[in-house]
Protein backbone atom coordinates (compact mmCIF):
# COMPACT_ATOMS: atom_id res chain seq x y z
CA UNK A 1 0.00 0.00 0.00
CA UNK A 2 1.04 3.43 -0.56
CA UNK A 3 -0.95 4.78 2.14
CA UNK A 4 1.43 5.91 5.40
CA UNK A 5 -2.05 4.79 8.20
CA UNK A 6 -2.71 1.67 7.39
CA UNK A 7 -6.86 1.75 6.57
CA UNK A 8 -7.36 -0.58 9.36
CA UNK A 9 -5.12 0.74 12.27
CA UNK A 10 -6.99 4.34 11.44
CA UNK A 11 -10.76 1.99 12.12
CA UNK A 12 -9.98 0.20 14.94
CA UNK A 13 -7.68 3.25 17.30
CA UNK A 14 -11.23 5.22 15.92
CA UNK A 15 -13.32 2.32 17.65
CA UNK A 16 -11.40 3.08 21.06
CA UNK A 17 -12.07 6.71 21.06
CA UNK A 18 -15.69 6.06 20.27
CA UNK A 19 -15.28 3.63 23.33
CA UNK A 20 -13.39 5.82 25.40
CA UNK A 21 -15.77 8.57 25.11
CA UNK A 22 -13.91 10.91 23.35
CA UNK A 23 -16.18 13.58 21.91
CA UNK A 24 -13.75 14.47 18.54
CA UNK A 25 -14.25 11.16 17.42
CA UNK A 26 -18.32 10.72 16.90
CA UNK A 27 -19.45 11.02 13.92
CA UNK A 28 -22.18 14.44 13.21
CA UNK A 29 -23.77 15.74 10.27
CA UNK A 30 -22.83 19.23 9.11
CA UNK A 31 -24.36 20.86 11.62
CA UNK A 32 -22.86 19.03 14.60
CA UNK A 33 -25.69 17.04 15.16
CA UNK A 34 -24.60 13.56 16.42
CA UNK A 35 -25.46 10.41 13.92
CA UNK A 36 -26.01 7.18 16.07
CA UNK A 37 -27.91 5.42 12.78
CA UNK A 38 -25.43 5.83 9.85
CA UNK A 39 -26.60 2.52 8.54
CA UNK A 40 -30.63 2.99 7.78
CA UNK A 41 -32.54 6.28 6.35
CA UNK A 42 -35.45 6.99 8.04
CA UNK A 43 -38.52 4.97 6.66
CA UNK A 44 -42.13 3.43 6.85
CA UNK A 45 -41.33 0.53 8.66
CA UNK A 46 -37.96 -1.46 8.10
CA UNK A 47 -39.52 -2.06 3.93
CA UNK A 48 -39.96 1.74 3.29
CA UNK A 49 -40.93 3.73 1.44
CA UNK A 50 -38.86 6.60 2.69
CA UNK A 51 -39.75 10.22 4.13
CA UNK A 52 -38.66 13.39 2.61
CA UNK A 53 -38.23 15.18 6.10
CA UNK A 54 -34.99 12.59 6.80
CA UNK A 55 -32.49 15.53 7.10
CA UNK A 56 -29.45 13.56 7.43
CA UNK A 57 -29.69 11.39 4.50
CA UNK A 58 -30.52 14.59 2.18
CA UNK A 59 -27.38 16.44 3.94
CA UNK A 60 -25.19 13.24 2.93
CA UNK A 61 -26.73 12.49 0.04
CA UNK A 62 -26.96 15.98 -1.51
CA UNK A 63 -23.43 16.72 -0.85
CA UNK A 64 -21.88 13.13 -2.01
CA UNK A 65 -23.66 14.85 -5.05
CA UNK A 66 -21.77 17.78 -5.44
CA UNK A 67 -18.26 16.32 -4.82
CA UNK A 68 -16.55 16.84 -7.77
CA UNK A 69 -15.70 20.52 -9.47
CA UNK A 70 -15.12 20.59 -13.01
CA UNK A 71 -11.68 19.56 -13.91
CA UNK A 72 -9.34 21.52 -14.89
CA UNK A 73 -10.13 22.00 -18.95
CA UNK A 74 -6.11 21.43 -19.35
CA UNK A 75 -3.50 19.49 -17.08
CA UNK A 76 -6.40 17.79 -15.33
CA UNK A 77 -4.36 14.66 -14.01
CA UNK A 78 -1.64 15.58 -11.78
CA UNK A 79 0.10 15.12 -8.18
CA UNK A 80 1.44 17.76 -5.94
CA UNK A 81 3.78 17.81 -2.30
CA UNK A 82 4.92 20.88 -0.23
CA UNK A 83 8.38 21.69 0.46
CA UNK A 84 10.66 24.83 0.66
CA UNK A 85 12.47 26.94 -1.82
CA UNK A 86 16.18 28.56 -0.40
CA UNK A 87 17.96 31.39 -2.38
CA UNK A 88 21.86 31.81 -2.95
CA UNK A 89 21.53 35.16 -2.52
CA UNK A 90 23.32 35.21 -6.15
CA UNK A 91 22.77 34.99 -9.59
CA UNK A 92 26.00 33.29 -10.98
CA UNK A 93 29.10 35.17 -9.36
CA UNK A 94 26.47 38.25 -8.71
CA UNK A 95 24.39 39.46 -5.98
CA UNK A 96 20.86 38.90 -7.00
CA UNK A 97 19.81 42.55 -5.94
CA UNK A 98 22.09 43.74 -9.12
CA UNK A 99 19.03 42.41 -10.59
CA UNK A 100 15.99 42.16 -8.92
CA UNK A 101 14.65 43.19 -5.77
CA UNK A 102 12.29 40.25 -5.33
CA UNK A 103 13.02 39.74 -1.26
CA UNK A 104 12.35 35.94 -1.27
CA UNK A 105 15.93 36.28 -3.63
CA UNK A 106 18.01 38.40 -1.31
CA UNK A 107 19.37 36.49 1.99
CA UNK A 108 21.53 33.73 1.02
CA UNK A 109 19.64 30.90 2.59
CA UNK A 110 16.29 32.29 2.73
CA UNK A 111 13.42 29.51 2.86
CA UNK A 112 10.69 30.42 1.44
CA UNK A 113 7.07 27.28 1.48
CA UNK A 114 5.96 26.26 -2.11
CA UNK A 115 3.67 23.80 -3.02
CA UNK A 116 4.07 22.35 -6.45
CA UNK A 117 1.68 20.24 -8.77
CA UNK A 118 2.53 18.36 -11.48
CA UNK A 119 0.46 16.77 -14.06
CA UNK A 120 -0.06 16.19 -17.82
CA UNK A 121 -2.00 18.07 -20.11
CA UNK A 122 -4.54 16.98 -22.49
CA UNK A 123 -6.25 13.94 -20.96
CA UNK A 124 -8.69 13.98 -17.61
CA UNK A 125 -8.51 13.88 -14.67
CA UNK A 126 -7.64 9.91 -13.95
CA UNK A 127 -5.87 9.25 -17.58
CA UNK A 128 -2.60 7.55 -17.43
CA UNK A 129 0.25 8.98 -16.16
CA UNK A 130 2.49 7.67 -19.61
CA UNK A 131 0.88 9.11 -22.24
CA UNK A 132 2.85 11.03 -24.54
CA UNK A 133 2.12 15.00 -23.47
CA UNK A 134 4.16 17.71 -22.00
CA UNK A 135 4.10 17.64 -18.21
CA UNK A 136 3.28 20.49 -16.01
CA UNK A 137 5.44 22.20 -13.31
CA UNK A 138 3.78 24.68 -11.17
CA UNK A 139 5.02 26.06 -8.09
CA UNK A 140 3.53 28.20 -5.60
CA UNK A 141 6.02 30.54 -3.45
CA UNK A 142 4.21 31.62 -0.15
CA UNK A 143 6.57 34.79 -0.32
CA UNK A 144 6.55 37.38 2.84
CA UNK A 145 5.31 39.93 -0.20
CA UNK A 146 2.38 37.33 -1.30
CA UNK A 147 2.11 34.39 -3.42
CA UNK A 148 4.52 34.15 -6.82
CA UNK A 149 3.22 31.44 -9.35
CA UNK A 150 5.63 30.06 -11.81
CA UNK A 151 3.50 27.74 -13.82
CA UNK A 152 6.04 25.95 -16.16
CA UNK A 153 6.34 22.67 -18.10
CA UNK A 154 8.82 20.04 -18.33
CA UNK A 155 9.88 20.94 -22.07
CA UNK A 156 11.15 24.49 -22.46
CA UNK A 157 9.87 25.47 -25.40
CA UNK A 158 5.67 24.98 -25.98
CA UNK A 159 3.89 24.86 -29.41
CA UNK A 160 2.24 28.16 -30.55
CA UNK A 161 3.54 31.79 -29.93
CA UNK A 162 0.05 33.43 -29.72
CA UNK A 163 -2.43 33.06 -27.09
CA UNK A 164 -5.40 33.49 -29.70
CA UNK A 165 -4.65 29.75 -30.97
CA UNK A 166 -4.50 28.36 -27.58
CA UNK A 167 -7.95 26.50 -27.54
CA UNK A 168 -7.55 25.34 -31.14
CA UNK A 169 -4.38 24.00 -30.22
CA UNK A 170 -5.99 22.49 -27.46
CA UNK A 171 -9.18 21.47 -29.40
CA UNK A 172 -6.93 19.22 -31.80
CA UNK A 173 -4.96 17.28 -29.35
CA UNK A 174 -7.78 16.46 -26.91
CA UNK A 175 -9.82 13.89 -28.20
CA UNK A 176 -12.30 13.57 -31.37
CA UNK A 177 -15.64 15.39 -30.51
CA UNK A 178 -17.50 12.62 -32.15
CA UNK A 179 -15.23 9.37 -31.53
CA UNK A 180 -13.78 10.61 -28.11
CA UNK A 181 -10.39 9.04 -29.17
CA UNK A 182 -7.21 11.11 -29.47
CA UNK A 183 -6.82 11.28 -33.29
CA UNK A 184 -3.38 11.96 -34.77
CA UNK A 185 -5.42 12.78 -37.99
CA UNK A 186 -6.57 15.84 -36.10
CA UNK A 187 -3.60 16.85 -34.59
CA UNK A 188 -1.50 16.83 -37.82
CA UNK A 189 -4.05 18.69 -39.75
CA UNK A 190 -3.73 21.61 -37.09
CA UNK A 191 0.11 21.07 -36.87
CA UNK A 192 0.58 21.00 -40.63
CA UNK A 193 -0.45 24.70 -40.68
CA UNK A 194 1.41 25.79 -37.86
CA UNK A 195 5.22 24.77 -38.40
CA UNK A 196 6.20 26.66 -34.89
CA UNK A 197 5.15 24.25 -33.47
CA UNK A 198 8.19 21.71 -35.58
CA UNK A 199 10.35 22.05 -32.77
CA UNK A 200 7.91 21.00 -29.72
CA UNK A 201 6.82 18.23 -31.81
CA UNK A 202 10.18 17.23 -32.36
CA UNK A 203 11.01 16.80 -28.82
CA UNK A 204 7.16 15.71 -27.72
CA UNK A 205 7.64 12.59 -29.84
CA UNK A 206 11.26 11.87 -28.64
CA UNK A 207 11.42 10.33 -25.03
CA UNK A 208 11.07 13.90 -23.92
CA UNK A 209 7.91 13.54 -24.91
CA UNK A 210 6.99 10.98 -21.97
CA UNK A 211 9.44 11.58 -18.57
CA UNK A 212 10.06 8.55 -16.86
CA UNK A 213 7.96 10.10 -13.37
CA UNK A 214 8.17 13.63 -12.11
CA UNK A 215 11.03 14.06 -10.28
CA UNK A 216 13.35 12.74 -12.79
CA UNK A 217 12.44 15.96 -15.19
CA UNK A 218 13.02 19.47 -16.14
CA UNK A 219 10.93 22.55 -15.03
CA UNK A 220 10.76 25.53 -17.27
CA UNK A 221 8.58 28.88 -17.00
CA UNK A 222 8.89 28.57 -20.60
CA UNK A 223 7.66 31.67 -21.19
CA UNK A 224 9.94 35.54 -20.70
CA UNK A 225 9.36 37.49 -18.02
CA UNK A 226 11.77 40.28 -16.32
CA UNK A 227 13.38 41.32 -13.17
CA UNK A 228 13.19 44.60 -11.90
CA UNK A 229 15.81 45.70 -8.94
CA UNK A 230 15.41 48.80 -6.42
CA UNK A 231 16.46 51.50 -9.45
CA UNK A 232 13.50 50.42 -11.79
CA UNK A 233 16.01 48.81 -14.16
CA UNK A 234 14.64 45.44 -15.93
CA UNK A 235 16.30 42.74 -17.70
CA UNK A 236 14.31 39.63 -19.26
CA UNK A 237 14.32 36.17 -17.85
CA UNK A 238 13.64 32.16 -18.26
CA UNK A 239 13.52 30.29 -15.31
CA UNK A 240 14.54 26.64 -15.19
CA UNK A 241 13.95 23.87 -13.04
CA UNK A 242 16.83 21.46 -13.07
CA UNK A 243 16.51 18.09 -11.40
CA UNK A 244 19.14 16.63 -9.06
CA UNK A 245 18.00 13.11 -9.43
CA UNK A 246 18.53 13.58 -13.13
CA UNK A 247 16.36 13.34 -16.02
CA UNK A 248 15.11 10.49 -17.30
CA UNK A 249 12.65 9.88 -20.07
CA UNK A 250 10.99 6.81 -21.90
CA UNK A 251 10.99 4.96 -25.39
CA UNK A 252 7.57 4.46 -26.31
CA UNK A 253 7.85 0.73 -25.63
CA UNK A 254 9.16 1.18 -21.92
CA UNK A 255 6.09 3.32 -21.39
CA UNK A 256 3.38 1.10 -23.17
CA UNK A 257 5.13 -1.84 -20.58
CA UNK A 258 4.40 0.57 -17.63
CA UNK A 259 0.80 1.54 -18.75
CA UNK A 260 -0.03 -1.78 -18.73
CA UNK A 261 0.49 -2.96 -15.39
CA UNK A 262 -0.12 0.99 -13.60
CA UNK A 263 -1.44 4.21 -14.82
CA UNK A 264 -0.72 6.21 -11.75
CA UNK A 265 2.77 5.70 -11.59
CA UNK A 266 4.19 9.10 -11.44
CA UNK A 267 1.73 10.23 -8.70
CA UNK A 268 2.82 6.86 -6.76
CA UNK A 269 6.72 7.40 -7.18
CA UNK A 270 6.02 11.16 -6.11
CA UNK A 271 4.27 10.01 -2.90
CA UNK A 272 6.60 7.05 -2.13
CA UNK A 273 9.79 8.59 -2.77
CA UNK A 274 8.56 12.33 -0.38
CA UNK A 275 6.99 9.23 2.26
CA UNK A 276 10.20 7.43 2.91
CA UNK A 277 12.11 10.62 3.13
CA UNK A 278 13.89 10.71 -0.07
CA UNK A 279 13.34 14.36 -0.83
CA UNK A 280 13.40 15.34 -4.73
CA UNK A 281 15.30 18.30 -5.29
CA UNK A 282 15.32 20.96 -8.12
CA UNK A 283 18.07 23.69 -8.54
CA UNK A 284 16.54 27.18 -9.94
CA UNK A 285 18.31 28.81 -12.66
CA UNK A 286 17.61 31.65 -14.99
CA UNK A 287 18.93 32.56 -18.66
CA UNK A 288 18.97 36.63 -18.46
CA UNK A 289 19.22 39.24 -21.64
CA UNK A 290 18.96 42.50 -21.35
CA UNK A 291 15.87 44.51 -22.25
CA UNK A 292 15.17 44.94 -26.20
CA UNK A 293 14.29 43.21 -29.31
CA UNK A 294 18.01 41.67 -30.04
CA UNK A 295 18.26 42.51 -33.85
CA UNK A 296 21.63 40.59 -33.82
CA UNK A 297 19.54 37.26 -33.09
CA UNK A 298 17.74 35.27 -35.81
CA UNK A 299 15.08 34.68 -33.37
CA UNK A 300 12.56 37.04 -31.49
CA UNK A 301 13.60 36.52 -27.45
CA UNK A 302 9.81 36.69 -26.71
CA UNK A 303 9.34 33.87 -28.83
CA UNK A 304 7.93 30.89 -26.65
CA UNK A 305 8.58 28.33 -29.71
CA UNK A 306 12.49 28.80 -29.17
CA UNK A 307 15.26 28.39 -26.72
CA UNK A 308 17.85 31.22 -25.65
CA UNK A 309 20.59 29.17 -27.03
CA UNK A 310 22.49 28.50 -23.14
CA UNK A 311 26.20 29.33 -24.58
CA UNK A 312 24.90 32.58 -25.05
CA UNK A 313 22.62 33.46 -22.53
CA UNK A 314 24.22 30.98 -19.71
CA UNK A 315 21.86 29.08 -16.43
CA UNK A 316 22.86 30.80 -13.72
CA UNK A 317 21.85 29.07 -10.23
CA UNK A 318 19.49 31.31 -8.08
CA UNK A 319 18.52 28.58 -5.47
CA UNK A 320 16.92 25.36 -4.85
CA UNK A 321 13.26 23.36 -4.49
CA UNK A 322 13.08 20.66 -1.93
CA UNK A 323 9.70 19.00 -1.46
CA UNK A 324 9.45 17.03 1.64
CA UNK A 325 5.50 16.51 2.67
CA UNK A 326 2.93 15.05 0.90
CA UNK A 327 -0.49 16.52 0.96
CA UNK A 328 -2.97 15.74 3.58
CA UNK A 329 -6.19 15.84 0.96
CA UNK A 330 -6.35 15.19 -2.54
CA UNK A 331 -8.78 16.93 -3.25
CA UNK A 332 -8.35 20.23 -1.12
CA UNK A 333 -4.94 20.56 -1.63
CA UNK A 334 -4.15 19.33 -5.16
CA UNK A 335 -7.27 19.92 -6.95
CA UNK A 336 -8.17 22.99 -5.64
CA UNK A 337 -4.73 24.38 -6.41
CA UNK A 338 -5.07 27.28 -8.41
CA UNK A 339 -1.90 28.80 -10.26
CA UNK A 340 -1.63 31.49 -12.17
CA UNK A 341 1.24 33.62 -14.31
CA UNK A 342 -0.97 37.02 -13.10
CA UNK A 343 0.72 36.13 -9.34
CA UNK A 344 3.73 37.59 -9.17
CA UNK A 345 5.85 39.60 -6.46
CA UNK A 346 7.45 43.28 -6.45
CA UNK A 347 10.34 42.36 -8.10
CA UNK A 348 9.03 40.03 -10.90
CA UNK A 349 7.18 41.42 -13.66
CA UNK A 350 5.41 40.04 -17.56
CA UNK A 351 7.48 40.96 -20.83
CA UNK A 352 5.60 41.65 -23.86
CA UNK A 353 4.94 37.59 -24.70
CA UNK A 354 1.73 37.37 -25.96
CA UNK A 355 1.57 34.30 -24.80
CA UNK A 356 2.24 35.17 -21.69
CA UNK A 357 -0.14 38.06 -21.15
CA UNK A 358 -3.20 35.50 -23.04
CA UNK A 359 -2.24 33.01 -19.95
CA UNK A 360 -2.43 35.86 -17.91
CA UNK A 361 -5.48 36.70 -18.07
CA UNK A 362 -6.75 32.69 -18.53
CA UNK A 363 -5.59 31.26 -15.18
CA UNK A 364 -8.01 33.19 -12.85
CA UNK A 365 -10.86 33.35 -15.13
CA UNK A 366 -11.03 29.05 -15.47
CA UNK A 367 -10.29 29.27 -11.96
CA UNK A 368 -13.06 31.50 -10.52
CA UNK A 369 -15.90 29.25 -12.89
CA UNK A 370 -13.74 25.69 -12.06
CA UNK A 371 -12.88 26.54 -8.04
CA UNK A 372 -15.38 29.43 -7.12
CA UNK A 373 -15.12 33.48 -7.21
CA UNK A 374 -12.98 33.08 -3.42
CA UNK A 375 -10.82 30.37 -4.49
CA UNK A 376 -8.39 32.49 -2.74
CA UNK A 377 -9.76 32.16 0.74
CA UNK A 378 -8.79 28.59 0.18
CA UNK A 379 -5.70 27.41 2.51
CA UNK A 380 -3.45 26.12 -0.30
CA UNK A 381 -4.47 29.14 -2.38
CA UNK A 382 -4.28 31.74 0.15
CA UNK A 383 -1.20 33.41 1.10
CA UNK A 384 0.61 32.84 4.21
CA UNK A 385 0.95 36.68 5.36
CA UNK A 386 -1.40 39.13 6.13
CA UNK A 387 -4.38 39.84 3.82
CA UNK A 388 -6.67 42.80 3.67
CA UNK A 389 -8.81 43.94 0.94
CA UNK A 390 -12.11 45.61 0.32
CA UNK A 391 -13.50 42.95 -2.11
CA UNK A 392 -16.34 41.11 -0.30
CA UNK A 393 -18.81 38.54 -0.29
CA UNK A 394 -19.71 36.21 -3.35
CA UNK A 395 -20.35 32.17 -3.38
CA UNK A 396 -18.92 30.78 -0.45
CA UNK A 397 -17.07 33.61 1.44
CA UNK A 398 -15.87 32.58 4.85
CA UNK A 399 -13.64 35.55 5.34
CA UNK A 400 -14.84 39.51 6.00
CA UNK A 401 -11.62 40.09 4.00
CA UNK A 402 -10.68 43.13 6.48
CA UNK A 403 -7.79 43.83 8.94
CA UNK A 404 -7.79 43.17 12.41
CA UNK A 405 -9.12 46.99 13.68
CA UNK A 406 -9.85 47.77 10.27
CA UNK A 407 -13.25 49.62 11.02
CA UNK A 408 -16.24 47.38 9.99
CA UNK A 409 -18.13 49.66 8.53
CA UNK A 410 -15.91 51.27 6.08
CA UNK A 411 -14.85 48.77 3.60
CA UNK A 412 -14.06 51.55 0.59
CA UNK A 413 -10.93 53.60 0.32
CA UNK A 414 -9.82 56.42 0.63
CA UNK A 415 -11.65 56.89 3.94
CA UNK A 416 -10.71 58.89 7.74
CA UNK A 417 -13.18 56.83 9.43
CA UNK A 418 -10.53 53.60 9.90
CA UNK A 419 -10.19 52.04 6.26
CA UNK A 420 -7.68 50.74 4.49
CA UNK A 421 -4.37 52.65 3.18
CA UNK A 422 -2.38 52.24 0.36
CA UNK A 423 0.86 50.61 0.73
CA UNK A 424 3.97 52.41 0.44
CA UNK A 425 6.23 51.91 -2.48
CA UNK A 426 9.14 49.73 -2.36
CA UNK A 427 11.57 50.69 -4.94
CA UNK A 428 11.42 53.07 -7.65
CA UNK A 429 8.34 52.11 -10.48
CA UNK A 430 9.27 50.07 -13.56
CA UNK A 431 7.31 52.11 -16.36
CA UNK A 432 8.62 50.81 -19.80
CA UNK A 433 7.75 52.91 -22.96
CA UNK A 434 5.10 51.65 -25.09
CA UNK A 435 4.62 52.54 -28.39
CA UNK A 436 3.23 51.20 -31.81
CA UNK A 437 -0.19 50.48 -34.20
CA UNK A 438 -2.38 48.69 -32.63
CA UNK A 439 -2.78 45.56 -34.98
CA UNK A 440 -3.21 42.03 -35.69
CA UNK A 441 0.31 40.28 -36.78
CA UNK A 442 2.78 37.66 -36.38
CA UNK A 443 6.03 38.34 -35.05
CA UNK A 444 8.85 39.39 -37.87
CA UNK A 445 11.52 36.75 -37.13
CA UNK A 446 9.81 33.48 -37.13
CA UNK A 447 12.62 30.90 -38.33
CA UNK A 448 10.35 28.17 -37.77
CA UNK A 449 12.51 25.30 -38.88
CA UNK A 450 16.19 25.90 -38.34
CA UNK A 451 15.98 24.75 -34.59
CA UNK A 452 13.64 21.83 -35.01
CA UNK A 453 16.52 20.97 -37.41
CA UNK A 454 19.06 21.79 -35.31
CA UNK A 455 17.70 19.45 -32.19
CA UNK A 456 16.97 16.40 -34.55
CA UNK A 457 20.65 16.41 -35.53
CA UNK A 458 21.63 16.98 -31.52
CA UNK A 459 19.72 14.15 -30.25
CA UNK A 460 21.53 11.06 -29.74
CA UNK A 461 20.77 8.21 -32.13
CA UNK A 462 18.08 5.81 -29.43
CA UNK A 463 16.04 9.24 -29.23
CA UNK A 464 16.27 10.39 -32.97
CA UNK A 465 15.17 6.19 -33.68
CA UNK A 466 12.36 6.79 -31.34
CA UNK A 467 11.00 9.87 -32.67
CA UNK A 468 10.85 8.72 -36.04
CA UNK A 469 8.97 5.65 -35.20
CA UNK A 470 6.70 7.83 -32.83
CA UNK A 471 6.03 10.12 -35.96
CA UNK A 472 5.03 7.15 -38.16
CA UNK A 473 3.12 5.30 -36.07
CA UNK A 474 1.05 8.28 -35.40
CA UNK A 475 1.71 9.66 -38.92
CA UNK A 476 0.57 6.39 -40.51
CA UNK A 477 -3.27 6.87 -39.60
CA UNK A 478 -3.48 10.11 -41.31
CA UNK A 479 -4.69 10.89 -44.64
CA UNK A 480 -1.80 11.00 -47.70
CA UNK A 481 -1.98 14.98 -47.91
CA UNK A 482 -1.50 15.32 -44.56
CA UNK A 483 2.05 12.68 -44.49
CA UNK A 484 3.02 14.70 -47.66
CA UNK A 485 2.98 18.17 -45.62
CA UNK A 486 4.30 17.26 -42.40
CA UNK A 487 6.85 15.04 -44.74
CA UNK A 488 8.16 18.38 -46.41
CA UNK A 489 7.86 20.56 -42.74
CA UNK A 490 10.42 17.87 -42.15
CA UNK A 491 12.55 17.96 -44.73
CA UNK A 492 12.51 21.76 -44.63
CA UNK A 493 14.09 21.58 -40.70
CA UNK A 494 16.56 18.70 -41.92
CA UNK A 495 16.65 16.92 -45.28
CA UNK A 496 17.48 13.57 -42.97
CA UNK A 497 14.51 13.94 -41.07
CA UNK A 498 11.92 14.65 -43.59
CA UNK A 499 13.64 11.18 -45.47
CA UNK A 500 13.52 8.96 -42.17
CA UNK A 501 9.86 10.04 -41.65
CA UNK A 502 8.63 9.70 -45.39
CA UNK A 503 10.95 6.46 -45.68
CA UNK A 504 9.06 5.70 -42.21
CA UNK A 505 5.76 5.80 -43.56
CA UNK A 506 6.41 4.20 -46.92
CA UNK A 507 7.53 0.97 -45.21
CA UNK A 508 4.70 0.48 -42.61
CA UNK A 509 1.91 1.18 -45.12
CA UNK A 510 -0.85 3.80 -44.17
CA UNK A 511 -3.29 2.41 -41.72
CA UNK A 512 -7.03 1.50 -42.79
CA UNK A 513 -8.59 4.93 -42.24
CA UNK A 514 -12.36 3.43 -41.90
CA UNK A 515 -11.31 1.31 -38.70
CA UNK A 516 -7.94 3.06 -38.00
CA UNK A 517 -8.11 6.57 -35.76
CA UNK A 518 -6.39 7.85 -33.06
CA UNK A 519 -5.40 6.18 -29.98
CA UNK A 520 -2.27 7.59 -27.75
CA UNK A 521 0.19 9.49 -29.43
CA UNK A 522 3.21 7.34 -30.65
CA UNK A 523 1.82 4.35 -29.86
CA UNK A 524 2.56 1.14 -32.28
CA UNK A 525 -1.35 -0.52 -31.40
CA UNK A 526 -2.68 0.71 -34.17
CA UNK A 527 -0.26 -1.07 -36.64
CA UNK A 528 0.09 -4.01 -34.82
CA UNK A 529 -3.82 -4.02 -34.81
CA UNK A 530 -3.76 -4.03 -38.63
CA UNK A 531 -1.25 -6.33 -39.14
CA UNK A 532 -2.96 -8.97 -37.23
CA UNK A 533 -5.97 -8.48 -39.21
CA UNK A 534 -3.90 -8.39 -42.56
CA UNK A 535 -2.45 -11.67 -41.38
C1 LIG B 1 -3.16 25.00 -16.66
C2 LIG B 1 -4.46 28.12 -20.09
C3 LIG B 1 -0.06 27.89 -22.04
C4 LIG B 1 1.42 25.44 -18.17
C5 LIG B 1 -3.91 25.81 -17.47
C6 LIG B 1 -5.30 26.06 -17.30
C7 LIG B 1 -5.66 26.94 -18.25
C8 LIG B 1 -4.50 27.25 -19.03
C9 LIG B 1 -7.05 27.52 -18.48
C10 LIG B 1 -6.19 25.44 -16.22
C11 LIG B 1 -5.96 26.18 -14.92
C12 LIG B 1 -6.84 25.74 -13.80
O1 LIG B 1 -7.93 25.20 -14.04
O2 LIG B 1 -6.45 25.98 -12.64
C13 LIG B 1 -3.37 28.34 -20.89
C14 LIG B 1 -3.35 29.23 -22.03
C15 LIG B 1 -2.13 29.14 -22.60
C16 LIG B 1 -1.36 28.21 -21.79
C17 LIG B 1 -4.52 30.07 -22.48
C18 LIG B 1 -1.57 29.81 -23.81
C19 LIG B 1 -2.04 30.94 -24.26
C20 LIG B 1 0.75 27.24 -21.14
C21 LIG B 1 2.18 27.16 -21.23
C22 LIG B 1 2.58 26.46 -20.13
C23 LIG B 1 1.41 26.13 -19.35
C24 LIG B 1 3.06 27.76 -22.32
C25 LIG B 1 3.98 26.11 -19.73
C26 LIG B 1 4.83 27.02 -19.44
C27 LIG B 1 0.31 25.12 -17.44
C28 LIG B 1 0.34 24.31 -16.24
C29 LIG B 1 -0.98 24.18 -15.82
C30 LIG B 1 -1.80 24.90 -16.75
C31 LIG B 1 1.55 23.72 -15.57
C32 LIG B 1 -1.47 23.38 -14.62
C33 LIG B 1 -1.39 24.19 -13.35
C34 LIG B 1 -1.84 23.33 -12.19
O3 LIG B 1 -1.11 22.38 -11.87
O4 LIG B 1 -2.90 23.60 -11.64
N1 LIG B 1 -3.43 26.53 -18.54
N2 LIG B 1 -2.15 27.75 -20.76
N3 LIG B 1 0.32 26.62 -20.00
N4 LIG B 1 -0.99 25.47 -17.72
FE1 LIG B 1 -1.53 26.64 -19.21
Amino acid sequence: TILSTPIHDAESSADQEVASGKEDSILTNRQGHPIDNNQSMRTVGSRGPTTLENYDFIEKITHFDRERIPERVVHARGAGAHGYFETYGKVGDEPVSKYTRARLFQEKGKQTPVFVRFSTVIHGKDSPETLRDPRGFAVKFYTEDGNWDLVGNNLKVFFIRDAIKFPDFIHAFKPDPVTNIQDGERIFDFIMHTPESLLTITFLFSPWGIPANYRQMQGSGVNTYKWVNSQGEAVLVKYHWEPKQGIKNLTQQEADQIQGKNFNHATQDLYQAIESGNYPEWELCIQMMSDDEHPELDYDPLDDTKLWPPDKFPFLPVGRMVLNRNPENYFAEVEQASFGTGVLVDGLDFSDDKMLQGRTFSYSDTQRYRVGPNYLQLPINAPKKHVATNQRDGQMTYQVGGAPGQNPHVNYEPSSLGGLKEAARTGKEYTPWVEGNLTRQTIERTNDYKYAGERYREFEDWERDDLINNLVNTLRTCSPHIQQTMTELFSKCDPDYGRRVAEGLASAGRANADTEFGGPLGSSHTAEAVTEAER
